[in-house]
């Protein structure tokens, strides 16, 4: 691939890859393609895609390579970098929404997200509601009010699909754990008092609810079992449609339709 050709400055820039935007813009090509995977899709080229938690990602990726796209709102809750996008995407499929939602490592001061919080936005208006990157730094009160906000976003038929930490070790996935193990801290041997502990406490079946993994850092790492993940969905208005192992490019992932 050549060279990036919409360029975002890096202190807009957020996520593990912030400092290479051309691996940043491979990743968004690949969240794109599986997108249209998932919903049998030969391309995004009809669909209307809410990115909540938008970063720039996706919107380097569809410049990228052009990638089909019928229309796309990024909300985000890092007012620069949505000024920015504004200013800078001249293109009329794009659209981008600032909200001051509160999350403990990104907008500490912002309101608080619940069911009631509101989008100037459509309802039942989007196809696809992703969120890449953002349900990892959710706490549990903000993977639910975050589910039944964007609930009234989405078309009958829609899907919303986010990716999350789920504690688990997954053979082969670049799983959340895979990386703590391969670099593991003086800090994690306190904490677990060795990898070997560590690794069969991740493989426990019974693993705890919920894990701010390192409170120095509130929310930096949102870890869910399995079990509290797929319970925290009943009552949101979505049922779940499949809850994905990792693959290169993504943690865990999981698909929901509205009900
Ligand atoms: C790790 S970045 C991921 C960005 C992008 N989705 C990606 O995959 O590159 C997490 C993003 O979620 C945004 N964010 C965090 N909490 C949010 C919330 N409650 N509502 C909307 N965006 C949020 C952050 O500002 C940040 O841009």
């Amino acid at each position: 691939m050549s060279d990036v050709v919409f360029k975002v400055p890096n202190h807009l820039r957020r996520g593990n890859v912030k400092h290479n935007q051309l691996e940043s813009v491979n990743q968004g090509v690949a969240l794109i393609k599986l997108m249209a995977r998932e919903f049998g899709l030969q391309d995004l080229g009809q669909s209307r895609v809410l990115d909540m938690g938008c970063g720039c990602k996706l919107v380097q990726a569809f410049k990228q390579e052009d990638l089909p796209l019928g229309e796309y709102v990024g909300v985000d809750v890092f007012p620069d970098l949505i000024e920015f996008l504004q200013n800078e995407v001249d293109d009329p499929r794009f659209h981008f929404q600032y909200l001051n939602s509160h999350n403990a490592m990104y907008n500490p001061e912002g309101e608080p997200l619940s069911e009631n919080t509101r989008l100037q936005l459509d309802e039942e208006s989007f196809d696809i509601i992703c969120l890449f990157s953002v349900f990892t730094h959710l706490a549990p009160h903000d993977y639910v009010a975050m589910l039944k906000m964007l609930r009234r976003y989405v078309k009958p038929g829609g899907r919303i699909i986010f990716s999350l930490f789920l504690n688990e070790a997954t053979e082969g996935g670049h799983a959340f754990w895979d990386g703590v193990v391969r670099d593991w801290t003086e800090n994690q041997e306190k904490i677990f008092g060795g990898k070997d502990e560590f690794i069969e406490s991740v493989q426990d079946d019974e693993p705890v609810d919920f894990l701010d993994w390192d409170p120095s850092q509130p929310l930096k790492w949102a870890i869910y079992s399995r079990k509290n993940a797929l319970r925290l969905v009943e009552g949101t208005g979505w049922e779940v449609e499949s809850l994905n192992d990792p693959v290169d490019i993504i943690q865990h992932y999981m698909i929901c339709r509205p009900i």
